[in-house]
């Protein structure tokens, strides 16, 4: 395949939305393109979506890592290789599914853990001193299990950090994941960026001044007592 660039405006504004340089930027852009060729599969994301996850993977490589829905390990797969590349042993990266179908292969040698599991009991595994620098949450896309995962990263994200998500595409998002960031206001109290091509990407950038981890559980427990 070509290196054609696809640094595009989308691609700028999710690196300044981090904070990454444009140079740093173009850099992963070239680890890219052979992480595609190696990776191609039918139904992987659009060019925009990959340019979020690219952008993603700087995240991934600058801190400790959780996906939660790991699928295919499309996104998965990238962060543990851009890792691994840059020789960011160190950092974390770990998944949760409830059934990984692509556990075993051997290309994911170097991704710390993989929790076999419903996102519900897997997160209790994990602790705020797992320091998450991200969160990218792509299980549960109905309503309740996307607020629960929502919840939960809140407090394992450190403050700063980011939570992204999967499917947030105004035509062809999932209705449940969207309801869920509207349930938290995420839109509007913090600061985030999204791109709405097909299925539809977003991040928002963790405030604790502005939600406490006490303050999103209480959303939770809310919206238990409200069934
Ligand atoms: C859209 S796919 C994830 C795609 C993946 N992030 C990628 O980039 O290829 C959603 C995944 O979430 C998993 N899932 C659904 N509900 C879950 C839950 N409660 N806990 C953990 N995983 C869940 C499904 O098994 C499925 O593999």
């Amino acid at each position: 395949m070509e290196n054609e660039t696809h640094f595009d405006y989308d691609s700028v504004k999710f690196a300044e939305f981090y904070g990454i340089s444009k140079d740093a930027v173009e850099n992963m852009f070239d680890l890219f393109f052979d992480w595609r060729e190696k990776y191609a599969m039918e139904n992987s994301p659009n060019t925009y979506e990959e340019n979020f996850l690219i952008i993603l993977s700087f995240i991934a490589t600058s801190g400790n890592y959780l996906e939660i829905g790991l699928d295919q390990g499309v996104s998965h797969r990238q962060m543990v290789d851009v890792r691994n590349r840059l020789n960011m042993g160190n950092r974390i990266i770990c998944g949760i599914d409830i059934n990984p179908p692509f556990f075993h292969q051997p290309d994911m040698v170097g991704c710390k853990l993989v929790w076999n599991a419903d996102s519900k009991d897997a997160m209790d595994h994990f602790s705020e001193e797992d320091n998450f620098e991200s969160i990218f949450i792509d299980g549960d896309h109905e309503f309740e299990g996307c607020a629960f995962d929502i919840c939960t990263s809140w407090h394992l994200v450190k403050d700063g950090g980011f939570i992204s998500f999967h499917d947030t595409g105004k035509k062809h998002g999932a209705p449940g994941v969207k309801k869920a960031i509207d349930f938290y206001k995420l839109k509007n109290k913090f600061e985030y960026i999204e791109a709405d091509y097909k299925h539809g990407v977003m991040i928002i950038k963790v405030d604790k001044s502005k939600m406490s981890n006490e303050k999103a559980v209480e959303i939770l427990e809310k919206l238990a007592d409200d069934d």
